[in-house]
């Protein structure tokens, strides 16, 4: 099949590009429009009311522009407004927690799970529920790290404030197997985070687990970009007064990345 729509990609700022980058190495055909709500960030401390508006604009947005599927690159959102969208929108929506979930249930040596992520999601349970349900016998230890995702924003993410603040929000779990990154913003402390908890725990990038599914479920929808051009990618800011430019250019080795920019109004 080639269906060269884009798949539309949704976070509040930088952080969903952890997702898109897994997305882009595993389906370097697709193209991808990707949306940061950087007026409104963060997201991690609002209502589940206002992430389920919030959510619904970014969606809207994106159907504009013609995607064929849409990724909820947020954690927040994903926790808190997935099952709604996917109820009320017709076209393949996919949140950052199933493919993770999946991928635990079937490795069996990880039963004492860490679970990082903003206030929001942690106080949604959306984690602890699916995956008790899928592995009733899992030990879940859970962690709000609200400070994380602004520090991303800036650019903090390997100085001497990111190793204490990470070492200060890591300091009980002792005896995790493996530790879920439930926010899309925290991949980009993973050496700080590995350092910090040693080679033995799994550090797990959600956006990578989803990217492999995400391999599937075009397939299945026969919505594939089997063409043969590499795929390109489009980025939509609701607030360009950010650091995203430096922050994204860095993440995706993209040094012309200020020329896929552009502005977005989602009022
Ligand atoms: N990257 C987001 C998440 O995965 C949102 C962080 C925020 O806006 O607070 O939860």
């Amino acid at each position: 099949m080639i269906d060269t729509r884009p798949i539309g990609m949704f976070d509040s700022g930088v952080g969903g590009l952890t997702v898109l980058k897994e997305v882009r190495k595993q389906n370097p055909k697709e193209n991808i429009i990707y949306l940061g709500d950087t007026k409104r960030f963060p997201y991690g401390s609002k209502s589940k009311e206002s992430i389920i508006e919030l959510t619904k604009k970014g969606i809207d947005f994106l159907l504009e522009k013609n995607v064929k599927a849409i990724v909820i690159a947020c954690g927040t959102a994903t926790s808190q407004a997935l099952e709604e969208m996917q109820k009320q929108y017709p076209l393949p929506i996919i949140g950052i927690m199933d493919s993770t979930v999946q991928y635990i249930k079937k490795k069996k040596t990880l039963r004492q799970i860490g679970v990082i992520a903003t206030t929001g999601t942690i106080r949604s349970k959306g984690w602890e529920n699916k995956l008790h349900r899928q592995i009733p016998e899992a030990n879940i230890l859970n962690k709000a790290c609200p400070l994380l995702a602004p520090m991303a924003e800036e650019g903090w993410t390997e100085n001497k404030i990111a190793k204490l603040t990470v070492q200060e929000y890591l300091k009980e779990f002792q005896n995790i197997d493996c530790l879920i990154l439930g926010c899309t913003h925290y991949p980009l402390f993973k050496k700080c985070i590995q350092e910090e908890l040693g080679e033995k725990v799994e550090i797990i990038n959600t956006g990578e687990k989803l990217a492999k599914d995400m391999k599937k479920i075009l397939k299945t929808q026969q919505i594939q970009n089997e063409s043969n051009h590499q795929g390109n990618y489009e980025i939509y800011l609701t607030d360009t007064e950010t650091n995203f430019i430096s922050v994204a250019s860095k993440l995706l080795k993209d040094k012309e990345i200020e020329q896929k920019i552009k502005k977005a109004d989602l009022e």
